[in-house]
């Protein structure tokens, strides 16, 4: 039996249609910003296999500190313990976080930092007196799949089945291409109600939503005005974190401050599971108190594993270095390069940067959306070249390895520009 055939016989894929045509591709190791087959042929990971891995595959120093890790302690139970790694990694975060972050909650990966953060909001509400639990989000957030998550992200394929168990929420226009207006209207029209717990975010690029862009002004306005309304904001950085955006987070853009970060994906560097929400001293010190009424009664069996620390520490020791912002400028610098080709492209309906992001919108006679059925051309277009990409619909980004080298990049390029030289000559014939 092959690995297809085996695969198939025991394996549940994620957002992977259970009869569809396209075959799991066995990866048999990885090195950089390669994947390598079975048959020993290398891929070059695009994407940095989901968003998460920012110093590229397989990198010796994570590697090592985590080996060492395992051997001193590998797992203890995170109430009533603690370990240096985890101390260490919050004492790390706080110091690349905004000034007003005071404390770190471990959970396991981005949803379920989004859920503690939504349980912080409405609790801290709670815990002092008012009863608050409207959450606002955009009109095309992602926020992850588990069941808060799910609220607050769009409506859309991902959640239909669940709909009616979701819980409802306020949302408000994204305040780009005109509509910055209208979305700080919107928001305070509900922020009057004194119902809103939080206002959550993607800060500056809502990626599983199309890549879609904003500035930084229109989001400080925002914020502001739940300042106001004395709200709380989450930002969810989880694919915005650790560079990604061009700089650390993408709040640092931010004049105004958020009161929650969600952390996740890129914190060990794309190699262990691990999440991470942080919160204000303000916010904190709503459950600073002896009454057990007032914990916030949430954890998981993994929380603050010593392993997922270590190579969180290890992969920060990496994010330290010069070498690893000048390989996001280097990165930033070419996808502004090559957006100035492409956006002149006649099936280029939009082109677009932030950061270590380019996304190029490929215009079809379907509207753009997730379930855009160019997507499928496009995966094998690009499994052809051995470049892994993996578009939202008819939108291609690439959000790349920082290591990658100025030779895949241009591959990578070339291979986008000659697909869309390939379709745009099937639509003359
Ligand atoms: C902004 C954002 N939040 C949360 C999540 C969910 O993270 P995870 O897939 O680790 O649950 C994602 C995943 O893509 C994300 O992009």
């Amino acid at each position: 039996m092959n690995f297809s055939e085996r695969d198939q016989r025991v394996i549940w894929h994620p957002y992977t249609p259970a009869k569809g045509t396209v075959k799991p591709c066995p990866i048999k190791s990885a090195r950089g910003s390669y994947l390598y087959d079975y048959n020993g042929q290398r891929i070059i990971d695009a994407i940095s296999s989901w968003w998460v891995n920012t110093h590229g595959h397989g990198h010796p120093h994570i590697a090592e500190k985590v080996s060492e890790q395992i051997k001193q302690l590998d797992h203890v139970i995170f109430a009533g313990f603690t370990h240096e790694p985890a101390i260490a990694l919050a004492e790390r975060l706080l110091e690349r976080l905004p000034d007003n972050q005071a404390r770190i909650f471990y959970s396991d990966n981005g949803s379920t930092a989004v859920e503690v953060a939504l349980k912080t909001a409405i609790q801290y509400y709670l815990n002092k007196g008012q009863k608050r639990s409207r959450i606002v989000a955009f009109e095309e957030a992602y926020h992850g799949d588990t069941f808060g998550a799910m609220s607050v992200s769009a409506h859309s394929i991902f959640t239909a089945a669940f709909t009616e168990l979701t819980f409802e929420i306020h949302r408000i226009k994204l305040p780009a291409n005109g509509n910055e207006q209208l979305s700080l209207d919107m928001l305070e029209s509900f922020l009057k109600s004194g119902e809103v717990a939080a206002f959550i975010f993607e800060p500056l690029v809502l990626g599983a939503g199309g890549m879609l862009m904003y500035e930084p002004k229109a989001l400080n306005r925002l914020i502001q005005l739940c300042k106001k309304y004395d709200t709380l904001t989450i930002a969810d950085e989880v694919m915005t974190g650790f560079y990604r955006t061009g700089r650390f987070f993408a709040s640092d853009y931010l004049t105004v401050k958020p009161d929650i970060f969600c952390l996740s994906k890129g914190i060990t560097g794309g190699v262990l599971p691990l999440g991470v929400t942080s919160c204000s001293k303000d916010v904190f010190s709503a459950f600073d108190s002896d009454d057990i009424q007032k914990t916030l009664f949430h954890g998981h069996s993994y929380t603050g594993n010593p392993v997922a620390c270590a190579a969180a520490l290890a992969a920060m020791d990496l994010y330290d270095m010069q070498a690893c912002a000048e390989n996001v400028d280097r990165i930033n610098k070419a996808h502004l390069i090559f957006k100035k080709r492409i956006e002149k492209h006649p099936l280029v309906v939009d082109a677009r940067v932030t950061g270590t992001i380019i996304a190029i919108e490929i215009k079809t006679a379907a509207q753009t959306s997730y379930t855009n059925t160019i997507r499928e051309t496009i995966v094998a277009f690009f499994m052809e070249k051995r470049i892994l990409i993996r578009p939202l619909g008819n939108v291609i980004y690439v959000l790349p390895p920082y290591c990658i080298s100025a030779a895949d990049l241009h591959y990578i390029y070339d291979s986008i520009e000659a697909f869309c030289e390939k379709l745009l000559r099937q639509k003359d014939l």
